[in-house]
């Protein structure tokens, strides 16, 4: 029979190779607190259900509370044979008390054990990356205060567009990961739905009352259905896409930031903390941090691709290939995790040089405000439009830039044109038209560092 826990129908030994390629128990051993939470509170059911005495109810709790202790220690011994963190625990408590650990599983699966333990798990994984997330959203917050001033060339397809603010920049980035904070506490709510007390596939005939669980985990409900508590794993794709949706904001921030620390660009210097040197090159300082934080949005994204894989054409309920759920979710975890934590680095330590990034300005990103000149004295956008673009051709054909052109050259090209024009050559005061909601100008840029302060503390 062996001294496996699904010995009895089996007769001679498991292939070593296959013993191996089997277990999980390398990985899943990080979820040791959660399945020991999860059983201490199935047993308290279990002794309502009177499946276990109060005897034997104190000798599994207090079995527990020492495995725990062990693991915590790091003391704990796996053994050859503990083919994942559900038989290894059991294994011990068995160990530990004797005849009592054998009722612990009644009616529990490993079916029903390992979803819950992954919940538990993931549960307080979502509120470690919420606050990682959170402090980074401050780092950019109140960078974007105090950088207020600052302008620098905003790009479209990576061509100048128009004057932006720095601020402005930074906050765009941390809007977009308020959102990922959003939905990261959407799918904590799907998460946090407890399956214990499903069994294999078809629930519970014992009198394990389920709302005690739930109580007892601190869930905030129960799963409808025991084949689909078992069998489905949405909760874990829906991380693993989350995980892919941040770090790929995160990747776009990185390849900008890349591009600003370049000489050629020269915006910001990046901080010797978060770059690395060449072996080779004496010059060389890279931009290690911000590259890896590009790349791994790839990873996690193979993650979330592979395990979608995975699941595509399973039949219904628990089938071994669910096993591959939990090393996606740990490596995105721990990905994220890393990658938010260097980003905050990064971001609260690199410098930036204004006169640069204000000297990099160039007229003819004022071709459009030099259109809304022309709005503003009542000739139609598209005319305007037109006519400014006639204005850059002028320019462009005389080899000056576009706020040399004379008040000739520009009656030349239409005769709306008078000296007041001189006043759009001026970039302070373009951004500060730009003062609608959500717009470049100082008094909307503030704004948006004050909504993301008060959505920062609401959290
Ligand atoms: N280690 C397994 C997993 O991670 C636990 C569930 C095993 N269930 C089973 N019926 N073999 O999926």
């Amino acid at each position: 029979e062996g001294s496996k826990l699904w010995g009895g129908r089996f007769v001679g030994d498991t292939d070593p190779v296959m013993e191996k390629f089997n277990a999980s128990i390398a990985y899943d051993q990080r979820m040791w607190d959660a399945d020991i939470r999860g059983s201490k509170a199935y047993v308290k059911a279990l002794e309502k259900a009177k499946l276990v005495t109060a005897h034997e109810m104190e000798q599994i709790l207090q079995g527990m509370d020492q495995i725990s202790e062990e693991w915590s220690k790091g003391v704990f011994v796996i053994k050859p044979g503990d083919e994942d963190i559900h038989t290894a625990n059991e294994r011990r408590l068995k160990e530990l008390i004797g005849a009592p650990a054998g009722k612990l599983h009644t009616g529990r699966s490993r079916n029903d054990q390992v979803v819950t333990d992954m919940r538990l798990w993931l549960r307080d994984a979502i509120s470690t990356l919420t606050e990682h997330a959170l402090q980074l959203i401050s780092t950019m917050v109140e960078r974007a205060a105090a950088e207020i001033d600052v302008l620098l060339p905003g790009y479209t397809h990576m061509q100048r567009a128009q004057p932006i603010r720095w601020s402005h920049w930074i906050l765009s980035h941390a809007v977009a990961l308020s959102r990922d904070v959003d939905r990261l506490s959407e799918i904590k709510r799907r998460v946090n739905v407890l399956p214990l007390g499903s069994g294999a596939i078809a629930g519970t005939p014992f009198d394990i009352d389920r709302e005690l669980l739930q109580k007892e985990l601190a869930f905030g409900g129960l799963s409808l259905n025991s084949l689909d508590a078992t069998g489905q794993r949405d909760f874990v794709v829906e991380f693993l896409f989350w995980a892919s949706l941040c770090l790929t904001h995160l990747s776009k921030m990185a390849e900008d930031l890349m591009l600003y620390s370049t000489k050629e660009f020269s915006f910001i210097t990046l901080s010797d903390a978060y770059s690395t040197g060449s072996s080779l090159m004496p010059q060389k300082k890279n931009p290690d941090s911000l590259e890896l934080i590009r790349s791994k949005a790839g990873r996690v994204f193979g993650r979330c691709a592979g395990f979608m894989m995975t699941l595509k054409g399973l039949p219904s309920t628990y089938n071994k290939d669910l096993q591959e759920d939990k090393e996606a979710m740990f490596d995105c975890y721990d990905t994220v995790h890393a990658v938010l934590q260097v980003t905050t680095g990064v971001m609260s330590t690199l410098k930036i040089h204004q006169s640069v990034m204000e000297a990099a300005l160039s007229p003819d990103m004022l071709a459009t405000d030099l259109a809304y000149y022309l709005v503003r004295k009542g000739v139609p956008f598209r005319e305007a439009h037109s006519i400014s673009g006639k204005a850059v051709f002028a320019a462009e054909s005389k080899s000056v830039s576009l706020n040399q052109l004379t008040v000739e050259d520009l009656a030349a090209v239409s005769p709306h044109f008078g000296g007041d024009v001189s006043s759009v050559w001026d970039y302070s005061s373009s951004v500060e038209q730009y003062a609608a909601a959500g717009g470049t100008a100082k008094r909307s840029v503030a704004a948006q560092v004050e909504h993301l302060r008060n959505w920062v503390k609401a959290q």
